[in-house]
């Protein structure tokens, strides 16, 4: 299911960070403040040894007690200083990070929501989500922390060696030994790092993915006694994963020990060259304490290096994954053509023009593979303007597929779909789905109350009057019986309704806007007799002035229809009349008897 693995090209982790730039500016202001106060308060820490210095050559060898305390006083007010510093670092960062990650999730999601029906059928959902909620933590803590402080500790590094080299260049040049071997230790560390950083966050959104699916389909799992396997899989999942993270623990590992053991044997080093240099009297005892200081005051910088690198790699691969998303194209709204169209609807009969017209409409998965045959192939079929079509083919035949692509849900491999003598891909989308009702097989209901999922596709005037309208067509009065009538709420946070009742909210959400065309996709499969009954009955109401595609099952469904079209292997193969069908063709006949595919798919 997990389909999207990068493949690992070669790849700069500072150009890929470089891409949250446009997320970052609005806060950059405050972002380097925060990290000039980072550099200062730093640079205050290095101002520490040379007081001490001056301590221990000024009034220590004096014996001045007075002189001792003034350096006492110094010392507390440049650490009371210091806290102060990274304490407004805190405070500067906070609150506009948080705005940044908000904004990322945001402009995720909404991208997501543009993204075309295709896009979502090959991405599974683990993927997703775990880059809307792990991946863009770990971007907020990359701004907040290793960004500043690779800049911080750079900059104290430098300015503390130089201090160092002041002091002694002897000395310096002793601690100065590991630099090269620790920078080389950190280049093929990072290159390590993001192979396995960027897996195991792949492998964080798999295990979403299963999580998600066992919650979402816990009846199936239990009523098939899946719950061993479903939990095998997450074991072995969840395994996999904490290799993944053991090797990142075992590089993490490794760097550490090069970059905190080598600078200590050569602060080692430089401890008895120095204790030598102050025996033979070349070097003060001040000298030595403070170069000793500043060089331990170098350590936590240079030890921390490896961390940061180590998350300024995940930050890279986490906005890799970011913008594995945000790169797909959304659903592009064709240049608005209305003129050319006019033309076309005026030069042609208008009866023939008018309805839904589908001419030599051939479609195919975007993700089917290239030699098998497309779902729908050369369809022509004209709805003439208030007539009711119903659809009728055995599973697979390609219904679904075929009601999708009216509303623009996948988009026509060739051929084209009019609308009233316009061609569907020449609107607005947003006009397109204003004019087209859909109602689907698997009748989705939001976390909301009843009565914004029938009204939510309809414009903000809608009210009352239009609510109960629709509830009555769609038989869906039970609503008023609800514990809060048609403000209960209901979906994955609310009141679970059965099938039957999902199906008739979803029905009443197609009817409510009183749409110019309709498209039922097996609207009325969970009904009982009784209820489908009643339902067409009202049905057969609005279907009188809207122009309907219906696709069916029973021949109660059939009957609401002014004529059927039977799908058989992609291909229209009758259209007419319940009745003539009935009698001329075999495949109908065999649909239609009750016994046959059509009930196997329930
Ligand atoms: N998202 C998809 N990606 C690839 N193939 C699909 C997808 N949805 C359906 N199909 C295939 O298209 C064919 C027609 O499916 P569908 O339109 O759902 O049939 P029906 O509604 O008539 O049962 C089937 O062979 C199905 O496997
Ligand atoms: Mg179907």
């Amino acid at each position: 299911m997990s389909t999207t693995r990068a493949t690992t090209k070669e790849r700069s982790a500072v150009r890929t960070l470089l891409r949250l730039w446009p997320y970052v500016r609005p806060v950059r202001v405050r972002l380097f403040g925060a990290a000039l106060v980072a550099v200062l308060a730093s640079c205050v820490g290095l101002v520490i040894p040379l007081v001490l210095k001056w301590m221990v050559d000024g009034p220590v060898a004096d014996r001045d007690p007075a002189g001792v305390w003034l350096g006492a006083l110094y010392l507390l007010l440049l650490g009371v200083a210091e806290a102060l510093l990274f304490g407004l670092r805190r405070w500067l960062v906070a609150r506009p990070l948080s705005h940044v990650e908000a904004e990322m999730r945001a402009g995720l999601f909404r991208h997501l929501q543009r993204l075309p029906v295709a896009f979502h059928d090959r991405w599974s959902s683990g993927q997703l989500l775990s880059r809307g909620t792990a991946d863009l933590s770990l971007l907020r803590m990359f701004l907040a922390f290793p960004l500043t402080f690779l800049l911080v500790n750079s900059v104290t590094i430098l300015v503390g060696v130089i201090i160092m080299l002041l002091q002694d260049w002897t000395l310096g040049l002793v601690i100065l030994g590991p630099a090269i071997p620790v920078m080389v230790t950190c280049v093929v560390f990072e290159k390590r790092y993001h192979h396995v950083a960027r897996l195991a966050q792949d492998q964080v959104g798999d295990l979403t993915t299963v999580v998600e699916e066992s919650v979402l389909g816990i009846r199936i799992i239990k009523g098939f006694g899946r719950h061993r396997s479903q939990a095998r899989t997450f074991r072995e999942l969840s395994r996999t994963l904490r290799g993944t993270e053991l090797r990142k623990a075992g590089l993490l590992a490794t760097i550490w020990g090069v970059i905190v053991t080598l600078p200590e044997v050569a602060i080692g080093a430089a401890l008895v060259l120095g204790t030598v240099q102050v025996a033979d009297g070349e070097l003060s005892a001040g000298t030595l304490v403070a170069f000793l200081s500043t060089a331990l005051a170098l350590r936590w910088p240079v030890d921390s290096i490896g961390f940061l690198l180590a998350m300024s790699q995940e930050a890279a691969t986490a906005t890799e994954r970011y913008f594995e998303v945000m790169d797909e194209t959304p659903e592009l709204e064709a240049p608005f053509r209305g003129a050319g169209n006019c033309a076309t609807s005026h030069n042609a009969p208008a009866a023939d023009n008018e309805g839904i017209h589908f001419s030599a409409v051939s479609f195919r998965y975007p993700d089917a593979p290239e030699s098998s045959l497309p779902v729908l192939d050369r369809i022509d079929l004209h709805i003439r303007p208030g007539e009711s079509m119903a659809l009728v083919g055995a599973t697979g035949s390609g219904k679904t597929t075929l009601t999708a692509l009216i509303p623009r849900l996948h988009e026509l491999t060739s051929g084209r779909i009019t609308l009233d003598g316009e061609d569907i891909t020449a609107m607005p989308r947003e006009t397109l789905r204003e004019l087209v009702a859909v109602a689907f097989e698997e009748p989705t209901l939001f976390s909301a109350s009843v009565g914004e999922n029938v009204l939510m596709g309809t414009a903000e005037s809608a009210g009352e009057r239009e609510l109960e309208r629709a509830l009555a067509v769609a038989q869906a009065d039970f609503a008023h019986s609800l514990p809060q009538g048609t403000d209960t709420q209901v979906g994955e946070q609310g009141l679970s309704l059965s099938g039957g009742q999902r199906q008739r909210l979803a029905l009443a959400r197609a009817v409510v806007g009183q749409p110019r065309f309709l498209v039922l996709d097996d609207p009325l499969s969970a009904l009982d007799v009784h209820t489908e009954a009643a339902v067409e009955a009202a049905l057969r109401h609005v279907l009188a002035d809207t122009t309907a595609l219906i696709v069916a099952h029973r021949p109660s469904t059939v009957l609401l229809a002014d004529r059927v079209a039977l799908l058989s292997d992609g291909r229209i193969t009758a259209v007419g009349t319940h009745h003539e069908l009935l009698r001329t063709n075999a495949e109908y006949a065999h649909l239609m008897s009750g016994t046959g595919e059509a009930e196997d798919e329930r």
